[in-house]
């Protein structure tokens, strides 16, 4: 049965960590996985997050099996931080959402949704994209199209060209897009961008799925959600995946939810039971620990105001390394060549590289980044900047 699987070669992103740690030079710098890092390194527990812990491990009583859909109160706190007060209201019976193992959870329900409901369905996705987007939804059976997304040279988005391939798009096909802190560029779509892609969506009857991993990273909880709420408010059907692995720095517990737009009023209980049925087919119910943590902090009005605080430390940091990547890498002479850097947000940048470029600086420096040129900026810090600049510069 299984003797002609081979063995293959390690995830493009995740494999990085095992490198990271296995390499014995004291100057290593770690710029892989996408996690928050400290000063010094560490991706702790956030402060409201532990107080949240302490509390639940009083008042939890019980391991008991939660619902399909998650920990009560759980989506309905994400849907208030993501679609706010008025939007939520509004959609009101349109909106179905449920748990899921993360934001990876959220993207595989998704598709196994699009795939149950329509299999031809092609998924857009944005060139580049998340290196784990075609993958899963791959797994789900659907197919896929890029669209042009960045310009290498401007290190922003090609929005015209953008919309010139989704005019490529079928009706009825899903449109995949970054809510904010596009992963793998950091270009993000300014909000007259994000008006004239709705406009095409609606002109041509597509449909948007938001990917949204990092919300607070790039200007605030609301200013990063303002692109959901346009698309939410102008789409007849729309789909949100959420992640709360880097705001709530709640990695490994998988805390995510999946959010659909039905175009009836009264949409919600069928998206519902489809998805808690998907769930059930998969993996039964998602893990409760993360998703009471977070709805435990954003319940209690002291802890939610401590994580806000925590996340804008958060988001201060990296813009602020952002800055001085940019700086450095002038100062070794590289002119204009990274200065997008600066003014890219959430965690990640596309570096100008080649794949031979990323594994000399990988081989001679122990700088260890993906192979498409993506660094995590919340890996810097200021000694390893230094660093990190005269390392690259050497190679381009
Ligand atoms: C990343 O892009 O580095 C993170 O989202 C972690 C992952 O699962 O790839």
């Amino acid at each position: 049965m299984f003797s002609h699987l081979t063995k293959l070669p390690a995830d493009p992103i995740l494999g990085l960590s095992a490198l990271f740690k296995a390499d014995p030079n004291p100057e290593k710098v770690d710029l892989g996985v996408g996690v928050y890092k400290t000063a010094d390194g560490r991706t702790p527990i956030l402060g409201a997050v532990e107080q949240a812990f302490v509390r639940l491990s009083k008042e939890e009583g019980s391991k008991v099996y939660i619902a399909p859909t998650g920990w009560p109160g759980f989506t309905e706190a994400c849907a208030e931080l993501v679609f706010g007060a008025d939007l939520r209201s509004d959609l009101g019976g349109q909106l179905g959402a449920i748990q899921t193992p993360g934001g990876c959870g959220a993207l595989r329900l998704a598709f196994e949704l699009i795939a149950l409901s329509k299999p031809e369905t092609t998924v857009w996705v944005s060139t580049p994209t998340w290196a784990n987007h075609v993958p899963t939804l791959a797994a789900a059976g659907l197919t896929h199209s890029p669209y042009a997304y960045y310009d290498h040279g401007s290190a922003s988005v090609d929005v015209d060209a953008m919309l010139n391939s989704l005019e490529g798009a079928a009706a009825g096909d899903v449109v995949l897009l970054h809510a904010c802190c596009h992963n793998p560029t950091g270009a993000d779509l300014s909000m007259s961008d994000w008006k004239r892609v709705a406009e095409l969506l609606q002109a041509r009857k597509l449909i948007p799925f938001l990917d949204m991993a990092y919300q607070g990273f790039a200007a605030g909880l609301s200013e990063d959600a303002l692109a959901v709420r346009q698309i939410f408010s102008s789409q007849p059907e729309a789909l949100l995946s959420y992640s709360c692995s880097k705001n709530f720095g709640l990695y490994r517990e998988r805390t995510g939810a999946l959010f659909v737009k039905g175009e009836q009023k009264d949409a919600k209980e069928a998206l519902v039971t489809n998805l808690a049925q998907l769930a059930r087919a998969n993996y039964s119910m998602p893990p409760a620990h993360g998703a009471a943590l977070a709805t435990t902090v954003l319940e209690d009005d002291e802890l939610r105001a401590s994580w806000i605080d925590e996340l804008g430390a958060m988001r201060s940091r990296v813009n602020g390394l952002r800055r001085s990547l940019a700086e450095a890498f002038k100062k070794e002479g590289c002119g204009d060549r990274f200065s997008g850097v600066a003014r890219q947000t959430g965690m990640f940048s596309l570096l100008s590289l080649t794949p031979e470029q990323v594994a000399v600086v990988q081989k001679d420096k122990s700088i260890y980044f993906p192979a498409n040129g993506r660094i995590n900026v919340a890996g810097l810090t200021d000694e390893n900047i230094p660093y990190v600049a005269k390392a690259i510069a050497s190679v381009v």
